[in-house]
């Protein structure tokens, strides 16, 4: 008879490193670098920020079950909390019964924002700027050749007045940019640098603030995922107890934003655990997040959920991805570089596809829990880990303490360092 394989959660740390090594894609020198030793040495380190004295370590987990587009991904998620890697495997399994995650991305377009001020006649200056916008491309152009050949760069010029301000009205010149694979802020940044001149000439004002917009809404992420109603029962909760009350509490969020702030963290949790493990700018993409959250006027969920056509829960989220595969700490980090590796994607686009379709995950591991059981039940064991390592168990004992103090339901180091006296002196 064939022995039944353990699952990934079962395994030691050096069994999961060999699976993953036997899943064929990576090189041993990739294994080292995800297994964080050594990882990113102080050395390389010292090359990326300025007053290194050492590197700062965090969880490297790897979540399952995803398939985005019809590809299985394994995805890397670098986190410090518990549940979340949990949690994303978990709902990634719900959704792969409804065929998984279906998702795409716009084309990798960057905003960079130019601001004239001092100019005598607004509206002229935006008719001159206008007429001479194919000079002001070109000239942004030759910032980047490289990317030009490479089938991105400048795409438009957009001009937006801005009426009232605390110094009055001024301009604004929005470049946007085809970065292709890149995260695209050295390409924006520098191109507007090489166009203030030509602007300053044409408009007859003065240019203050050249720099990239991280409300990235011409680079958007979208993934939707349709879950079938039985999969979603559990315990003493029917499938369609569970669907509804999901799009409740979904509910709940897009009308408040107290509790969208908070429903939006969740799905960072799962889109943050993936740029920061590829390297990327986690900050460009929270600032994106959160205000592409608020674009209407009102901060609102950035996810949806319904009742779909047959009754199965459909979820869908949408938001700016400025993530790149290529530059910045993606390729000069051994990890994030393994991990670009792991996941096997060929561009930026499909990337940012995971990625968003990972806070779709998240967001719905969250809602399901939160609108059934709660979530401290599943935080429970982890967090009692966490406390027993933390009051200094030793090894063996880590697993009884956690029992002791999840039975009991008091969970505080001064519990796991008393439950630990009393059992030194039995
Ligand atoms: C905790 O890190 C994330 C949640 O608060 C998200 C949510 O409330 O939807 C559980």
């Amino acid at each position: 008879m064939k022995k039944k394989e353990n699952k990934f959660y079962q395994l030691t740390i050096a069994e999961r490193l060999a699976r993953l090594k036997a899943d064929g894609s990576l090189s041993d020198d990739d294994i080292q670098a995800l297994s964080g030793s050594p990882g990113l040495t102080p050395e390389q380190a010292d090359h990326m920020i300025e007053n290194v004295v050492g590197t700062f370590a965090l969880p490297l987990g790897i979540a399952q079950h995803f398939l985005v587009n019809g590809r299985e991904v394994l995805v890397p998620m670098v986190v410090e909390e518990p549940s979340v890697v949990a949690a994303a495997s978990f709902m990634a399994r719900l959704a792969r019964s409804g065929g998984g995650f279906t998702a795409s991305a716009t084309d990798p377009e960057m905003t960079g924002q130019i601001q004239i001020i001092d100019i005598d006649d607004i509206d002229r200056a935006v008719r001159d700027l206008e007429k001479d916008k194919d000079e002001l491309l070109e000239k942004a152009a030759q910032a980047d050749p490289l990317l030009v050949k490479l089938g991105g760069g400048p795409r438009d010029i957009i001009l937006r007045k801005i009426e009232e301000s605390p110094i009055g009205a001024f301009l604004v010149v929005h470049l946007v940019i085809d970065v292709q694979d890149a995260m695209g802020a050295n390409a924006v940044n520098t191109a507007l640098e090489r166009l203030t001149p030509l602007v300053e000439s044409i408009s007859g004002g003065r240019v203050l603030l050249r720099i990239l917009t991280n409300l990235a809404d011409r680079r958007l992420a979208r993934s939707q995922c349709a879950i079938p109603v039985e999969t979603l029962e559990f315990g003493e909760y029917s499938g369609e107890m569970v669907r509804d009350r999901i799009i409740e509490a979904w509910a709940f969020a897009e009308a408040d934003p107290y509790r969208a702030a908070t429903h939006n963290k969740g799905i960072m949790n799962g889109v943050d655990a993936v740029v920061l493990a590829t390297g990327n700018d986690w900050r460009a993409v929270e600032a994106g997040a959160h205000a592409y959250a608020a674009r209407t006027g009102r901060y609102t969920s950035l996810s949806t959920w319904s009742l779909g056509e047959k009754g199965e829960l459909v979820g869908e989220l949408e938001m700016p991805m400025a993530v790149g595969i290529v530059g910045g700490a993606t390729r000069v980090h051994p990890t994030a570089s393994a991990a670009l590796k792991l996941m096997g994607v060929q561009s930026a686009a499909e990337l940012a596809e995971i990625i968003v379709s990972v806070g779709l995950a998240q967001n719905l591991g969250a809602l399901r829990a939160l609108a059934t059981e709660g979530i401290q039940r599943g935080h429970m064991s982890l967090h009692a880990r966490q406390v027993a390592v933390a009051a200094g168990a030793p090894k063996e004992w880590i697993n009884p303490i956690v029992e002791q103090m999840v039975k009991e339901g008091n969970i505080h180091v001064d519990r796991a360092l008393e439950i630990m006296d009393e059992w030194r002196t039995r």
